[in-house]
């Protein structure tokens, strides 16, 4: 390939703050709010936060770099970037493979993504109501039991949260979104240091900062391990094309590996505050760390319900969740969309539209597994465990796998150099080592153990 950059026929970010705010938009999200604390909580605190911040930096990182030059090389779908780029590295078509994962990845994230969205929408309605004014734990889990106990309400709001993502990605994920983004980010940020201010005062900040960092490595399970693993990959948005795509209308002047540190200091610092926010609020209250996925449902109202202005910073939180969820979600779909406007010569909308559709249906196996179907388990989970512990676990780190191994040694460095035409060239070597060598070993290494096929080797 010649080194003069292409374009994307989708077009290209205005600046390159919009790519920043939109990477950021998809990589703060549920994940880092309503995820982080709750498998954390799960997994017994400070070991697996531990674990989930190296594996972030060691695998994160360098796999967020990679995402991002493989989508600006390519300028197209992650599948049609996959394909064009292996064509011209000289290696195999199979690598297209990974883009079409990717795409599977994304669809059957959204399906459940929506549906946890639609519990932020469902909140700011109970908070502008008043349901939680001076409320007790035990009300406020009665509020959360009945939610997820009525199929209807929960289809109602998993519908309306499909709409408005395929509202934006029809439009083009350049068409406004990333202006909303650039101030609804900080105001996120702001309403979790107030949260964490009033955390502080609870009276079990100290309780809670210490279940956070203190790592008690007799409370992480081997699959807490791979869980730690497979959430910096979730939580980043890696492994599955979306920073792919958004790297695609990348400009060519911009720096990549000055960008990924930002994105992912953003993001960690988004889920540490939510962490340190929500566990004192935990201990100060008797709650259970363990809850599951309702934990930030179940302490941030209890929270809001006591403070002065609760019903107002309460409403704001909500709206801002459910913001940052809509950010993330466009991103999931994005890379199946391209693909239909690209390969299928469809309009954005009709793309959109098949797209939406599609996850809709899937996302109803969701809303009824906390419900009519929480007795159906297939290998000891219900169909949104499943879907979950399938995506964040599995098909992300081995996306993210296949791409390190892409970009770490299929690719020339002849091509990644030109691409990041960085000048440092001491922190280049440090990444491709970290990209080559130590990435793929840590995730090899993560799923093995989390087999206990690791324990018997060794
Ligand atoms: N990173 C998002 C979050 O933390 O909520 C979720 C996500 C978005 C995962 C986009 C994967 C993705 F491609």
């Amino acid at each position: 390939m010649s080194d003069s950059p292409r374009n994307s026929i989708h077009g290209q970010w205005s600046s390159r703050w919009v790519f920043v705010f939109a990477a950021t938009g998809s990589a703060v999200g549920l994940g880092n709010i309503w995820k982080f604390p709750y498998i954390a909580g799960e997994n017994g605190g400070g070991a697996f936060v531990l674990v989930y911040l190296l594996c972030i930096a060691v695998v994160g990182l360098p796999v967020m770099i990679a995402e991002i030059l493989l989508g600006r090389r390519g300028r197209q779908s992650p599948i049609n970037t996959m394909a064009s780029l292996s064509r011209e590295e000289g290696r195999s078509p199979l690598w297209k493979l990974l883009g079409w994962s990717g795409v599977l990845a994304g669809f059957l994230i959204l399906s459940y993504y929506s549906v946890i969205a639609g519990w932020a929408l469902n909140y700011v309605l109970e908070m502008v109501n008043g349901t939680f004014t001076g409320t007790s734990a035990g009300q406020v889990q009665t509020v959360f039991d009945e939610l997820l106990a009525d199929p209807l309400k929960l289809t109602l709001w998993h519908t309306l949260f499909i709409i408005v993502t395929m509202i934006v990605v029809a439009r083009g994920v350049r068409g406004g979104l990333e202006k909303a983004v650039m101030f609804l980010m900080p105001s996120l940020f702001v309403l979790l240091v107030i949260l964490l201010a009033y955390a502080m005062n609870s009276g079990a900040f100290i309780e809670g900062l210490t279940f956070l960092f203190m790592p008690d490595f007799s409370a992480l399970t081997r699959e807490g391990v791979l869980t730690a693993m497979g959430h910096a990959f979730f939580t980043l948005s890696l492994g599955m094309g979306a920073i792919m795509i958004y790297g695609s209308y990348m400009r060519s002047q911009d720096s990549i590996a000055r960008t990924a540190i930002m994105i992912v200091f953003a993001d960690t610092m988004v889920a540490l505050v939510a962490g340190m926010a929500i566990f004192p609020i935990v201990f100060a209250n008797g709650l259970e760390p363990g809850a599951g996925p309702g934990l930030v449902f179940q302490t941030l109202p209890l929270a809001f319900g006591q403070m002065d202005g609760g019903l107002f910073f309460g409403t704001l939180f909500f709206i801002l969740l459910f913001f940052a969820a809509w950010s993330s979600s466009i991103s999931l779909i994005e890379p199946a969309v391209t693909w239909l406007v690209e390969n299928r010569n469809m309009k954005r909308i009709t793309a959109s539209i098949i797209c939406g559709i599609a996850t809709w249906l899937l996302g109803m196996g969701t809303v009824l597994s906390f419900n009519l179907w929480s007795e159906v388990k297939w290998f000891d989970r219900t169909f949104f465990e499943l879907l979950d512990f399938l995506t964040a676990n599995i098909m992300l780190p081995l996306g993210g796998l296949f791409i390190a191994i892409f970009v770490g040694w299929s690719m020339s460095r002849k091509s990644k150099v030109a691409e990041m035409a960085t000048k440092y060239l001491f922190a280049f070597n440090v990444w491709s080592f970290l990209l080559r060598y130590v990435t793929p070993l840590a995730v090899t290494v993560v799923f093995l153990q989390s087999t206990g096929l690791l324990a018997k080797l060794i």
